[in-house]
């Protein structure tokens, strides 16, 4: 038996980038209907148009007011990094080892791994996001605790266990605990429900060359799993990566040489990059996942959009949570278009909503499944509530503009805007 059911609300998704596609790339329709069948869109259009054409027994839920968009993709984010979110200190390397490494080792704890994975996936739907790719901790156990989690919700989800062979006390795995782990995680997790694997060498100061070979063999080995891992973020860090690897052109090419650079890879930050290696990264399909909140907050430096464009590398949000400062995709979406109007290339707000969602979604190699309402994705799906505050719902009373509606939402709004969150069309998160 099928289960279908209908929404009338406001609907607003992109099918491309507007950068290339222009402002037709998104769609909205101020009084839509959404119809969900068996967890997937099944038809998305005017009310007006679609209504007649429903079956009788189909329920329709009205959301007066209320704005469903796709859910939200955090293309980087760090679970095991949920209870030190907001740690001041200085730049990335003593924020590591001031604040974060003491938090990650806790993770060897399977009963704090489950506690936290409950909570970690209650902040994502909260703030709206369906799909994230996620660092675990150097412990399996963190992993497995996030996974099982996930699956619980049948959310969609990438993760992988951090290899850190050169780690510090008590967060160091082996090239062989590393491989064994990662390789059991993927057999046991991968492709279950709508999980997915990223082989995670933490950053290249982590691991060993013989670590990274070994992460290299394990995505060859795998055509279904991902890499995830940190690029360039801090000026320090570069520097020290160049002394650590002589022989490389520049940074990217640390992790090309052990076939890490692919059409499955995601690079946090790619602050501090060579025209080669942006060059590199579009050429084979690699994508960046641009954390601008943990960008600010680390002083890590400012991303620069337009050159990420006029090498055509494809990029997604990230929170990069606990150096990013909010798990809302939308305030992340607002820090990116801050830090553009730093760089002079303003980010417009239909494109920051594309990011948020479609382009997030291509970043990840999954648009064929999530990021819009085409017909066949799956039903991961939110209601945004332009009224959900008192200063919002001043802000935006008698406004129509989509562009201007979105863009209060993500100046002003946060997790407060998300008034409901679906997973493959069930509600996973109701606000009040
Ligand atoms: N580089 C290596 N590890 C980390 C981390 O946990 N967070 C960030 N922002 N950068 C990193
Ligand atoms: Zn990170």
């Amino acid at each position: 038996m099928s289960d279908v059911r209908a929404y009338r609300a406001g609907l607003v998704h992109c099918l491309d980038d507007p950068r290339s596609a222009g402002p037709d790339a998104c769609v909205h329709h101020p009084d839509g209907l959404l119809l969900i069948e068996n967890g997937h869109v099944a038809a998305c259009g005017d009310w007006n148009a679609l209504s007649p054409t429903l079956a009788a027994d189909v329920p329709v839920e009205h959301l007066p007011g209320q704005i469903l968009t796709p859910g939200f993709v955090d293309a980087h984010v760090h679970f095991p990094q949920l209870d030190m979110i907001a740690s001041f200190s200085g730049q990335l390397l003593d924020w590591l080892e001031s604040h974060t490494f003491p938090a990650e080792r806790a993770f060897a704890d399977r009963a704090h791994a489950d506690d936290a994975a409950r909570a970690f996936l209650d902040e994502l739907l909260r703030n709206g996001t369906t799909t994230a790719m996620v660092f675990g901790s150097v412990h399996r156990t963190s992993v497995d605790a996030l996974f099982e989690a996930a699956l619980a919700r049948d959310m969609r989800l990438i993760a992988g266990k951090a290899l850190m062979d050169r780690g510090p006390d008590g967060l160091r795995d082996s090239v062989d605990q590393g491989r064994d782990e990662t390789e059991a995680l993927i057999a046991d997790w991968s492709r279950h429900g709508r999980l997915g694997y990223a082989v995670t060498p933490r950053y290249a100061l982590s691991s060993s060359p013989e670590q990274l070979t070994a992460a290299g063999e394990i995505l060859a080995r795998h055509d279904h799993v991902w890499m995830q891992t940190h690029l360039a973020e801090n000026p320090r860090e570069v520097a020290l990566v160049a002394e650590a690897f002589p022989d490389a052109r520049d940074y990217l090419d640390v992790y090309d040489r052990f076939g890490l650079v692919t059409d499955r890879s995601v690079f946090a930050h790619c602050v501090h990059m060579t025209d080669r290696a942006l060059h590199r990264m579009a050429g084979c399909g690699a994508a960046i996942a641009h954390c601008p909140t943990s960008n600010l907050f680390l002083g890590s430096g400012l991303f620069d959009l337009a050159r990420a464009d006029a090498h055509g590398v494809s990029f997604g949000l990230g929170t990069d949570v606990g150096a990013g400062v909010s798990f809302s995709v939308l305030r992340t979406a607002a820090a990116a278009c801050d830090v553009a109007q730093m760089k002079a290339s303003p980010l417009n707000p239909l494109r920051a909503f594309y990011l948020a969602t479609l382009g997030g979604a291509r970043a990840l190699g999954l648009a064929d499944r999530i990021g819009s309402f085409q017909t066949g994705r799956e039903a991961d799906f939110v209601a945004l509530d332009p009224a959900a505050t008192p200063l919002l719902a001043r802000r935006l009373r008698g406004v129509t503009d989509i562009a201007e509606i979105l863009f209060a939402l993500m100046v002003l709004g946060d997790d407060r805007v998300i008034s409901r969150t679906w997973l493959a069309g069930a509600v996973a998160h109701r606000r009040n």
